[in-house]
């Protein structure tokens, strides 16, 4: 089989990339969206980026005009009958691709070739969704699709070699090279991909590094083109996060865990680059792109979060703690109430001696001048004037050293060993 005609399901971030390649490479190719939007927004994707090749000398006006003469838009899945080969790029959504497979399986010639450009779902699992999952398989590009020159190839155990054989020639025309695999979440790429970009996030969230720290130790250490963070953000944050949970659902390897700072961006709706042309709004902000700080945002929400549950806590008092808190509003108060006596009492006595209050206290403290804490405590504070001993005089305890002997004596004294000097051993 021969592929000629080739159709593309999304005009996504991918989707656009798909068809581009397919038009630039002379095979008529029609892509379709949900809605004239979408598609419009998708197809002023492709023809941005072919102007950028024009102005960059990268290929000429004329070239581009064939391209775009290849491509065809359209709303409606009726148009794609005659492809010979069905690229669908839309959301990682299984239950979105049961629906769309559904719809493709019945609007398709018997022997055109269904492929998904899923990075993560399972491509037996697609093949249900379809009559014919011998013509089923999988087609991973990435991003940007007219840039990287890769195509993950799968097949299932169901694929025939014919639909592979046809497959494999289609992406060598249009300039890509193929790594053949099995079906497995993932793939090659995204099963070593997608736990770096974790892990990136994972030493950000932890406040190791900067972003930029961490991009630049991965691009100059390494020689990668971008750094990690910088590439969550290029693939897209919702769509990183939506791989690794189908690969933690997959492998149950806590690897492939989204970091709570990577869901809390993605509930936040910041979605970075991955906001496509069938992107359901959100914004651009990710780690580097737009908004994001140079430092752990996850800390202030880490810390936001923590409080909360402190405050949390609180509001579950068990009972025991609210006797213990009672016991401790009445001590309060009875030394509340003891103070008030002392000053009162302090106050009679200098009113009936004609004395200054001032006096009055220092003939209650044994003629020692008042230090500012022991004015509501001697003498009336006996308890604690009780428990203020003089610890100098103190017998020393049987069996252990004071603490002089031990020789931790500072500098001035002769024998330099204390904590700040070098001879700590
Ligand atoms: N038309 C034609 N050529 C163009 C062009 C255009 N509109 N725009 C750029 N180019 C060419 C440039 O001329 C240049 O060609 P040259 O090497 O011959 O000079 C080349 O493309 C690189 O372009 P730039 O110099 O402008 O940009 P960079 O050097 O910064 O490279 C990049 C950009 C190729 C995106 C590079 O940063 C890169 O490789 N990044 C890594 C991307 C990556 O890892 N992608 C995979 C993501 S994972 C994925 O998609 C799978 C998913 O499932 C998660």
């Amino acid at each position: 089989m021969v592929i000629r005609k080739v159709g593309v399901v999304g005009c996504g971030l991918m989707g656009s990339g798909i068809a581009q390649v397919s038009a630039q490479a002379g095979f008529p190719t029609v892509v379709r969206e949900i809605n004239a939007g979408a598609l419009e927004k998708g197809l002023g994707s492709i023809r941005r980026f072919l102007q950028g090749g024009v102005d960059k000398g990268k290929m000429t006006a004329e070239s581009m005009q064939q391209t775009l003469g290849k491509l065809e838009g359209t709303t409606e899945i009726a148009k794609l009958a005659d492809c010979d080969l069905v690229v669908e790029a839309a959301t990682e959504n299984l239950d979105l691709k049961r629906e769309l497979l559904g719809a493709l399986d019945s609007a398709l010639k018997p022997d055109a070739i269904v492929a998904s450009n899923t990075s993560s779902l399972s491509i037996t699992e697609l093949g249900t969704f379809t009559k014919r999952p011998e013509r089923v398989l999988g087609l991973h590009f990435f991003n940007p699709v007219p840039l990287m020159k890769l195509v993950e190839v799968v097949r299932t155990v169901r694929t025939s070699d014919e639909a592979l054989e046809a497959v494999n020639q289609w992406c060598v025309a249009i300039g890509k090279t193929v790594v053949n695999c099995g079906d497995s979440t993932g793939f090659v790429v995204n099963r070593l991909l997608v736990p770096y970009m974790l892990d990136a996030i994972r030493v950000f969230e932890q406040g190791l590094a900067s972003r930029d720290d961490i991009d630049n130790a991965m691009k100059l250490g390494c020689g990668y083109p971008m750094g990690p963070l910088f590439l969550t953000d290029y693939v897209g944050l919702d769509t990183t996060y939506s791989i690794a949970g189908i690969m933690f659902e997959e492998f149950k390897e806590p690897r492939f865990a989204a970091p709570p700072l990577l869901k809390r961006m993605v509930l936040a709706g910041r979605r970075s680059r991955g906001v496509g042309a069938s992107g359901s709004g959100g914004s651009r902000a990710g780690f580097r792109f737009r908004g994001g700080g140079a430092h752990p945002p996850g800390m202030a929400v880490l810390r936001a979060l923590r409080l909360r549950s402190r405050a949390g806590r609180r509001r579950r008092i068990q009972p025991r703690d609210r006797a213990r808190d009672r016991r401790a509003a009445r001590r309060r108060a009875g030394i509340l109430a003891g103070r008030v006596r002392g000053i009162r009492a302090a106050r009679g006595a200098a009113r009936a001696g004609r004395r200054s209050l001032r006096r009055v206290r220092r003939d209650r403290t044994g003629g020692r001048r008042e230090r500012r804490g022991d004015r509501h405590r001697a003498p009336w504070g006996r308890r604690r004037a009780a428990s203020r001993r003089d610890h100098s005089s103190r017998p020393p305890v049987p069996g252990r050293r004071p603490a002089r002997s031990a020789g931790r004596r500072s500098r001035r004294s002769g024998e330099a060993v204390g904590m700040s000097t070098s001879c700590i051993t």
